[in-house]
């Protein structure tokens, strides 16, 4: 966000010393913009209620109760009223309860009144009078799976409801009002357990000046010189949620803190502030942080060992999450575990909670995804090396940048441009004198099948002069201050803005207009759009964001939709990229995001926005995108380098090696930052960076399978220790080190400066782990000390996997899209196997059938490598095949050979009717290394069934 200030001129060095302190200084959040827990009304009113009802201990009640006159249940939704005692009268809330096939279980709680409008606006306010109900029309694209024959029994004031898989079972307790939710007769998450359950219902503003006015933060809340007008006074919702005997939980992106979520109720390693969700641009962002960040995504996954279970919280509104655990004795024999106990708390919405009961990762991955959407399998140059820097100043700048990475044989595929490039910040436009002719610059890079990826942020420059602008306010397509009447007018890059307004369907339909090639000139179908500052980032606005109380569409306030509002604005650009080319030519598009919620993996990648280069950031990004892929949204990336400052060469060569395996890998630096490209570095820099770069483009074909098994099951393409192991306790926090996709790499990215070796937790007593590089062997559970100077990425090979790569180095991935195959086949006992899925990288063909989906499996039995075919309806890939059908394995390691392989010459290969010898030459494995062997070009094609025998 905001550009530092540029260094004086000052050459006295004392000064000069004091002044770079002070940068020093400067290079910190600023707490006081940015709300705590106790500056945020709801927040410090529904902490307190928890401080009350803990305090009471078990004398506390908690008001409300479930009508049982009024609990219906039909084809798996049950009805009912939840009635809140507050004196006098009792508060209608609205109960719906569905509960799905697969086990999920939904709670909808509304409130009578704002339902049905009886309720008065302050200040003449034109907003909404229910509660926002639309957050799951742009998160969901599933949950109506309801199963119909769920069976619902009353008794002693517990309602119970048997219903999906069995042994699942909800168990409803009226007074007062709680819900378990069992497995086989075990409670796995309870709701309102602790009396933390608050429905702020609808009151009137009391007339009295003196006495009852009520909380000081009900009606009016100033916050940084501005002020909330809370037209409709307090509205939060609030739930604990506890889930018994589990002693980790993770998600909830977006902050920099650790995988393995913190207490957040003070006490020595804990924060004291809740976990916030508000998008919102924080500058200069601290680590190891509960603070909020860019974006949002309410899903929480609870794990203890053999068992996981998740929660997703369907609210868009500024939400605060309290993490405390409570250790317990399970049993006498059983060790002390802990429960995890959460508060969740919205300001303004519904209260609407997903349980989802796993049993296991694989499970509560899919079933989160069947609920929002799974990331899109993205266009296959995204997953490759982008270059980007604010700025690349012109169009020379960007074809010498281009030159140079050829002439230092590094690979890339994608050269950004920040918002310099544009005519005076106005979007759709090129600078005159520097991006003349964009046109020439985007040819010479579709030469080596190159991309631009340009900025459009979503503030748009009030001003006379600027058609898109004039536009955008007489259509009435930007977002309305609090009269509902105005449009709202901020400050961000161009100065004076507006904000479209992409709940608005109209808005939408012009945003995508403005992508016609005769609109957006110059720009050319290898341009793709990085989505920014989309909080919104407003700079004078409350915590650098819109006032809660502006109007967007169909007069939902902004506090409503605040979380959302990033993800509106991601999706109308992709949709405007999918069909940029015209009808029945749509491409997969590329969008860059920074501000998300749950379901933007649909469309968008992410990145964690502006850190900083050194290294605390650098070993930050890990947790964060581990987080991310948890959350449903594994397209992740951090700006490789760290945006603010200059890295020093050794922490710029780490951060290529750690990019190396970000889902999102992407170099960037902010204006103020010397160049450093990274044919910049000098030696052996240059030379370790080229290699980071292409060992990500020889993996490419396990990082498409990754993200196409993300694409339909959700499975993280980093995996963390505890999902890949979940009876493994131990490795339950291990944040530092992930596997990748299904291959079975354990990585150990360095991420502090001067390492020379490093310790890697090998979680397994009796599998063979391999180096990488060098086939270095280590055996048994246990922590390793595995080498890793500078040149170096400690990498490990889990044996019993077979990883398919692409090994001629090329200048862009889409040079490599008939390149031959390696298959490294890292030998276990029981013996080996892999996948490889494979399509035009672009299109969405794919979904009608044309892609290779192929399964590699080595039998220790006969000795034979078999390539077998994975996809369901074969005919439907026929055409795709045929243009394959020359792309070969030219070459097949098998690591872990014995010495009876020595003198093994040739292989027997197969393929359909043929039969002949390739050559294979054993390598002695010394010092510690596995023995291997190389089959040089078997011949055999990628598209076919064929078998390689080594006996
Ligand atoms: C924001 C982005 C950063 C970008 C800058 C200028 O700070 O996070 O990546 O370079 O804006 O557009």
């Amino acid at each position: 966000m905001r550009q530092l200030n540029p260094l004086g001129s000052s050459s006295a060095g004392v000064l000069l010393v004091s002044f770079l302190s002070l940068v020093q200084i400067s290079k910190a959040v600023k707490h006081g913009d940015f709300k705590t827990c106790a500056q945020s009304g709801f927040c410090k009113r529904n902490r307190a209620l928890a401080d009350q009802a803990t305090a009471a201990g078990a004398s506390r009640t908690s008001p409300y109760e479930l009508d049982a006159n009024t609990v219906a249940l039909k084809d798996g939704v049950l009805t009912a009223t939840i009635l809140k005692n507050i004196g006098e009268e009792n508060v209608e809330l609205p109960l719906v309860f569905s509960f799905l096939d697969n086990g999920v279980a939904r709670v909808t709680i509304d409130e009578a009144k704002r339902m049905t409008g009886q309720i008065e606006l302050r200040h003449g306010s034109t907003a909404k009078k229910e509660r926002y109900n639309e957050a799951a029309k742009w998160a969901l694209v599933g949950g109506e799976n309801f199963h119909k024959d769920a069976i619902i029994k009353t008794e002693d004031g517990v309602t119970s409801v048997a219903y999906g898989p069995a042994g699942y079972q909800v168990k409803i307790t009226h007074k007062p009002f709680s819900v378990k939710f069992l497995k086989d007769g075990e409670a796995h998450v309870v709701l309102n357990e602790r009396s933390f359950m608050n429905i702020e219902h609808w009151r009137p503003k009391p007339e009295d000046s003196d006495g009852n006015k009520g909380d000081d933060t009900w009606w009016e809340e100033a916050f940084g010189g501005n002020t909330d007008s809370k037209p409709r006074g307090p509205e939060s919702v609030a739930m604990d949620i506890t889930f018994p005997g589990y002693d980790h939980v993770y998600g909830i992106p977006e902050h920099a803190s650790s995988l393995s979520l913190k207490e957040t109720r003070g006490g020595e390693g804990n924060y004291n502030e809740p976990y916030r969700l508000y998008n919102a641009d924080v500058f200069e962002y601290e680590i190891d942080s509960p603070m909020t960040l860019y974006g949002s995504i309410p899903f929480m996954q609870a794990q203890k060992k053999g068992s996981t279970v998740g929660v997703f919280w369907l609210n868009a509104a500024e939400t605060w999450i309290d993490i405390v655990k409570q250790k317990t004795n399970v049993n006498a024999l059983s060790p002390e575990r802990a429960t995890t106990q959460t508060h969740w708390m919205s300001e303004s919405g519904l209260l609407d909670i997903f349980v989802l009961p796993g049993p296991n990762s694989s499970w509560l991955y899919k079933q989160y995804g069947d609920l929002t959407g799974f990331t899109a399998l993205p266009a296959a140059f995204s997953i490759a090396y982008h270059q980007c820097r604010w700025n690349y100043v012109s169009q020379d700048d960007v074809k010498d940048v281009d030159r140079k990475f050829d002439k230092f044989d590094i690979p890339y595929d994608v050269i950004w441009l920040d918002i310099e490039y544009t005519d005076s910040k106005k979007y759709f436009t090129w600078d005159p004198l520097t991006f003349k002719d964009p046109e020439t610059m985007l040819k010479t890079l579709d030469k080596r099948e190159r991309k631009l990826v340009a900025i459009i942020d979503p503030h748009i420059k009030n001003d006379k002069n600027y058609a898109i602008g004039n536009e955008l306010v007489n259509k009435g397509f930007g977002v309305m201050d609090k009269t509902g009447k105005k449009i709202y007018e901020g400050w961000c890059w161009p100065g004076s803005s507006h904000w479209i307004d992409c709940f608005n369907p109209a808005a939408r339909a012009w945003w995508k207009s403005l992508f016609d090639f005769k609109k957006f000139v110059g720009s050319m179908p290898n341009t793709w759009i990085w989505n920014d500052m989309n909080e919104p980032s407003v700079f004078n606005g409350p915590e650098t964001t819109m006032p809660k109380d502006n109007i967007h569409y169909d007069n939902w306030e902004h506090r409503d939709v605040h979380n959302l509002n990033g993800m509106t604005f991601h999706n109308a650009t992709y949709e405007a990229l999918k069909t940029r080319l015209g009808p029945g030519k749509e491409r997969r598009p590329f969008v860059l995001t920074r501000s998300y919620f749950a379901g933007s993996q649909r469309t968008a990648a992410m990145w964690t926005g502006d850190n900083q280069a050194d290294w605390s950031h650098l070993a930050q990004a890990f947790p964060m995108l581990l987080a991310q892929g948890i959350a449903g949204m594994p397209f992740a990336g951090a700006d490789v380098g760290g945006f603010f400052g200059n890295p020093s060469k050794e922490l710029l060569t780490r951060w290529y090696q750690a990019g190396a395996f970000y889902p999102f890998f992407r170099g960037h630096a902010h204006i103020d930052a010397k160049r450093r490209e990274p044919y910049l570095a000098g030696e052996p820099y240059v030379s370790i960076i080229r290699d980071a770069i292409r060992l990500r483009y020889s993996l490419l074909p396990t990082w498409y399978t990754a993200f196409h098994r993300a694409s339909w099951e959700g499975m993280p393409i980093l995996r963390p220790h505890f999902v890949m192991f979940p009876d493994d306790e131990a490795g339950f926090a291990i944040d530092d080190q992930f596997y990748l996709g299904d291959t079975g790499i354990l990585v150990k990215p360095i991420v502090s400066e001067g390492v020379t070796e490093t310790s890697v937790y090998v979680p397994e007593e009796n599998m063979v782990y391999y180096d990488y590089f060098d086939y270095t062997m280590y055996n048994g559970k246990g922590i390793r000390s595995v080498p890793a100077p500078l040149g170096s990425i400690p990498m490990l090979m889990r044996s019993g996997h077979i990883i398919p790569r692409k090994d001629r180095p090329r200048r862009s991935s889409g040079l490599m899209r008939y390149d031959p195959y390696t298959l490294v086949v890292a030998l276990a006992p029981g013996g080996a196997g892999g996948v490889l899925y494979v399509d035009d990288g672009e299109t969405y063909d794919n979904k009608d059938g044309a892609f290779i989906h192929r399964s590699f499996i080595y039998n220790p039995g006969d000795k034979t490598l078999r390539s077998g075919n994975l996809h369901p309806e074969p005919a439907k890939a026929a055409k795709y095949v045929k243009e394959m059908r020359d792309v070969r394995v030219e070459r097949v390691i098998l690591v872990g050979v014995t010495d009876e392989w020595k003198d093994k010459k040739t292989v027997e290969v197969k393929q359909g009717s043929k039969t002949w010898d390739a050559e294979v030459k054993f390598v002695e494995g010394k010092e510690g290394r596995a023995s291997h062997v190389i089959v040089r070009n078997p011949r055999v094609a990628i598209v076919k069934d064929w078998t390689i025998n080594f006996a």
